[in-house]
């Protein structure tokens, strides 16, 4: 099959969260399933394109309304990524350094999407599915099936994944005029509470939604920032696919990011090399247990709560566990967190920011990683740590419920009920009790470090959707 995916983040061009993981994954399982995948994704101001070789193959314009723009579409040459990578660059509003945040993001990601359409509207042939991820892809099944300017793409099925229903993209019919023509009976297509929303469009009008997880499926019935009623009509075409993870990428064995690369054989003298060389950096102490937070600084993630969890619990372990955070976000919750510095030296550090290697160097280097989210449609985090050998702590929700069995349980990690100080908290407490444990540890780690959360599954799943 031809498969195009279409998305505003792919790692490793440009990542912002897990969307930019999926993405940079997905299409090569598929490939090496023998299926034809590309992405198409908006050209940023980034050294991937300055660093590898493109050829140009579509040069052109494009239009909002009445503004026009250039746009030229680039190839990726070489391959190398394991799928066919192509940009797409119009001048003037997807060539900043940043993908999300600007004021203009709404022009910027429709502009994309109609640059894409115009483009796969002048092939010769069709591909057999139009894969869109998240809202910024949202618009391209209502133009597909409603614009006149694309009739001939009307009968390629398309695919919406929800990585977030918290994110939709809203707009003001004000800017309706931006949209290729198409009788205007059809607007309640783009319509949800009064405004454009391009995830609820797609919601309406692509062939097939799913979530990336089960248990997300379930939860957004009655938790999707407005969207509940909408999603619960359409259920009847939606499905949960739990995300995999790029094995290749994150592989203890061979992760050049890490200090020491390690297999299930040698996971202990492995991880403590690697937590070792981190705890020199950031000045904590490689005896005690290293607790640790990657993520986006967001209430979605239960970011909020992280200064008061940390200071409790480092106040009532008598100096005894260490904590340390990457991550970026609201500006409170970093500025709480880089305080709690002073008062915990040798037992808390945070790096606030994005740092892809030092993520990995986390993964391999700490023994507990907390997740104590409010809303996890899947996360990634947690199966990056089951396959370093760092033991999750999580709340049971979304994709989180689905993959983390509590040790309690006869698992593998620690679970907790509540988004509250107290329940994270108790849970640290017992991850403490589980760390005195060096035998049952262990055991956990070599059993969780061989649990198959690759894609190979799940790329063979979108595959037999594509084809319902
Ligand atoms: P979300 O997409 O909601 O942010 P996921 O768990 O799906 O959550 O994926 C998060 C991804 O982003 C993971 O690859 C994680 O390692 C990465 N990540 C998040 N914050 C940072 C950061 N500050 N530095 C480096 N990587 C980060
Ligand atoms: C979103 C979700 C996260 C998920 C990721 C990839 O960012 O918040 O839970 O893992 O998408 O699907």
């Amino acid at each position: 099959m031809e498969i195009i995916h279409l998305s505003a983040e792919c790692y490793p061009i440009a990542k912002v969260g897990g969307l930019g993981d999926v993405v940079g994954a997905l299409p090569k399982y598929q490939t090496k399933l023998g299926h034809y995948a590309k992405v198409v994704m908006p050209a940023y101001n980034n050294s991937f394109l300055l660093q590898n070789e493109f050829e140009v193959v579509y040069d052109g314009w494009g239009n909002l309304g009445t503004r026009h723009f250039p746009v030229r579409i680039f190839r990726e040459k070489t391959n190398k990524l394991g799928f066919d990578l192509y940009l797409v660059h119009i001048a003037g509003l997807t060539d900043r350094d940043k993908v999300y945040g600007y004021e203009d993001d709404v022009e910027r990601f429709l502009a994309y999407q109609i640059a894409t359409l115009d483009w796969i509207n002048q092939w010769e042939h069709r591909p057999d599915v139009i894969h869109c991820h998240d809202h910024h892809t949202g618009l391209v099944p209502f133009m597909t099936g409603n614009c006149e300017k694309y009739k001939d793409l009307r009968n390629i099925p398309t695919i919406l994944t929800i990585h977030n229903a918290q994110y939709q993209g809203q707009f003001g019919w004000d800017k309706l005029h931006y949209l290729p023509a198409f009788d205007l009976w059809r607007s309640g297509l783009l319509e949800w509470k009064k405004d454009i929303n391009p995830l609820a469009s797609a919601i309406k009008c692509a062939w097939r939604v799913t979530t990336v997880s089960p248990s997300y499926l379930e939860e957004i019935s009655y938790n999707a920032n407005g969207l509940e009623s909408l999603l619960a009509s359409e259920r009847g075409k939606s499905a949960g696919i739990l995300n995999g993870i790029d094995n290749e990428v994150w592989d203890p064995q061979k992760d050049p990011m890490l200090t020491k690369n390690y297999a299930i054989r040698t996971v202990e003298s492995g991880k403590k090399a690697n937590k070792v060389a981190l705890c020199d950096v950031f000045n904590l102490d490689p005896a005690k247990p290293l607790f640790t937070f990657i993520g986006r600084l967001v209430g979605e993630k239960g970011a909020d709560l992280l200064p008061a969890i940390f200071h409790n619990s480092l106040a009532h372990s008598y100096g005894n566990i260490n904590i340390l955070v990457l991550g970026s976000g609201e500006p409170d919750v970093e500025e709480k967190l880089v305080e709690l510095k002073e008062w915990f030296p040798g037992n808390y550090n945070a790096y606030i920011g994005y740092n892809e290697t030092l993520s990995h160097q986390i993964y391999a280097g700490a023994d507990f990683l907390l997740m104590p989210s409010r809303v996890e449609p899947c996360g990634l985090n947690q199966l990056y740590a089951l396959r370093y050998g760092t033991i999750p702590i999580v709340r049971r929700i979304g994709g989180l419920k689905d993959t983390v069995v509590d040790i309690g349980d006869g698992g593998f990690g620690i679970c907790h009920d509540q988004t509250s100080v107290e329940d994270v908290g108790q849970a640290i407490g017992r991850a403490y009790d589980l760390y005195q444990n060096k035998k049952q540890v262990k055991e956990i780690l070599k059993f969780t470090m061989q649990l198959d959360h690759s894609w190979d599954k799940a790329a063979q799943q979108y595959i037999d959707l594509y084809q319902m």
